[in-house]
């Protein structure tokens, strides 16, 4: 069986990325854990969310399956400043996504309530938008929960080019997840502060290119995620999810609420899993009916889209769980709402 020394050992010459020293020598190696073949770390890093955080990751995965594991979990946190006298910090590649200058538009997807689908319409939104043409980008700014790398069947990870991320492309849409720096889906078990910084990362360290549209996908709800795109993104617009059932529009009248106290422009309500259409083309209504254009009201907002419920046809070899194409019912209406979306959003022209 594998010893923490052997682990040790197997780390030691591994740098930390800003500090060029020994991970283990700036006391970098927080937790060892092992069991049987599986190692778990947490190991923590003075910058996060940077391309120095991947290679370190791939490095340390090396290092301890070279030394005998076959599975590792790591989980990275942040190197306290005690840990980093010697330290300067990474350089980045510029905030020019979130500069004054910038003419990507923002759109935030959100909902009061949990499970309603916002990860499902940006994905599909922001598919149907390449589908027109537009260069689009997509954060998950679910830090926790992110799902996006799955639902759109991702399954590699961000190339890294000396300092520089860049991001996965699928379907024409690039993306940008949290997904892609954990191991093995092990959970994210960081502090609220830390997940202002991992997303500020996402805009400043890696290279989007030109975009015309970004897409948010959001935790449910009004925490600390939803605050600090708030504040990153003064002038970002939003998409509010809710189910037709009235409990689920009046919880999302509160994450609407929030964007019109930040200024932010509320685009429309997208209510998702409006009814189930049968064969004949009627439309059970199995979650209520109304919920979406209440909220529309109350939010002084349009109704944009409503999804009904279905489940993407998938075509051979396509390793996507939440994409709908194009012809079918629901990719259809994706598609109506993307041009609803330019419509009422026109790219300032470069
Ligand atoms: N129109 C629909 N028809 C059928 N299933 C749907 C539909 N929309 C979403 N779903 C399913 O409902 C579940 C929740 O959707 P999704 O993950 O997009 O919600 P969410 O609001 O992002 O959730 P969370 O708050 O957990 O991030 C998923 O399993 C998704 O596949
Ligand atoms: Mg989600």
């Amino acid at each position: 069986m594998l010893s923490e020394q052997q682990i040790v050992d197997a780390l030691r010459p591994i740098q930390e990325p800003s500090l060029h020293k020994s991970l283990v020598e700036v006391g970098a190696i927080k937790e060892i854990k092992i069991n049987g073949s599986y190692v778990s770390l947490k190991v923590a890093l003075s910058n996060l969310g940077t391309p120095e955080q991947v290679g370190v990751q791939n490095q340390i995965i090396q290092a301890v399956k070279a030394a005998g594991a076959e599975t590792v979990g790591l989980r990275f946190a942040e190197l306290t400043s005690e840990n980093q006298q010697q330290g300067s910090p990474a350089k980045g590649t510029g905030d020019a996504l979130l500069s004054k200058d910038s003419k990507t538009v923002f759109i935030a997807v959100t909902s009061g309530k949990g499970g309603v689908g916002k990860s499902t319409v940006t994905v599909n939104l922001a598919t149907a938008l390449a589908r027109q043409g537009k260069r689009v980008g997509v954060i998950d700014a679910d830090i926790y929960g992110f799902s996006v790398p799955d639902m759109m069947g991702i399954d590699s990870r961000p190339q890294v080019v000396g300092e520089v991320i860049y991001p996965v492309e699928r379907k024409g849409v690039k993306v940008m997840s949290m997904g892609f720096f954990v191991e093995d889906n092990a959970p994210v078990i960081w502090r609220g502060p830390m997940l202002g910084k991992m997303l500020r990362n996402f805009f400043s360290e890696v290279h989007w290119g030109e975009l015309d549209y970004m897409i948010l996908d959001l935790p449910p709800g009004t925490g600390d995620v939803a605050l600090d795109v708030h504040q990153m993104l003064p002038e970002s617009k939003e998409i509010i999810v809710t189910t037709p059932h009235s409990t689920a529009a009046f919880v999302a009248a509160r994450a609407g609420s929030m964007a019109l106290k930040t200024n932010h422009e509320i685009l429309g309500v997208v209510e998702n899993m409006s009814y189930y259409q049968l064969p004949d083309g009627t439309k059970d209504c199995i979650f209520g009916q109304g919920g979406g254009e209440k909220l529309a009201d109350v939010l002084d907002t349009e109704l944009i889209a409503q999804i009904p419920l279905g489940q993407p046809v998938k075509e051979q070899d396509e390793t996507a769980t939440a994409l709908y194409t194009e012809g079918t019912l629901i990719g259809d209406i994706y598609s109506q709402l993307a041009k609803k979306v330019m419509q009422k959003v026109v790219i300032p022209s470069s």
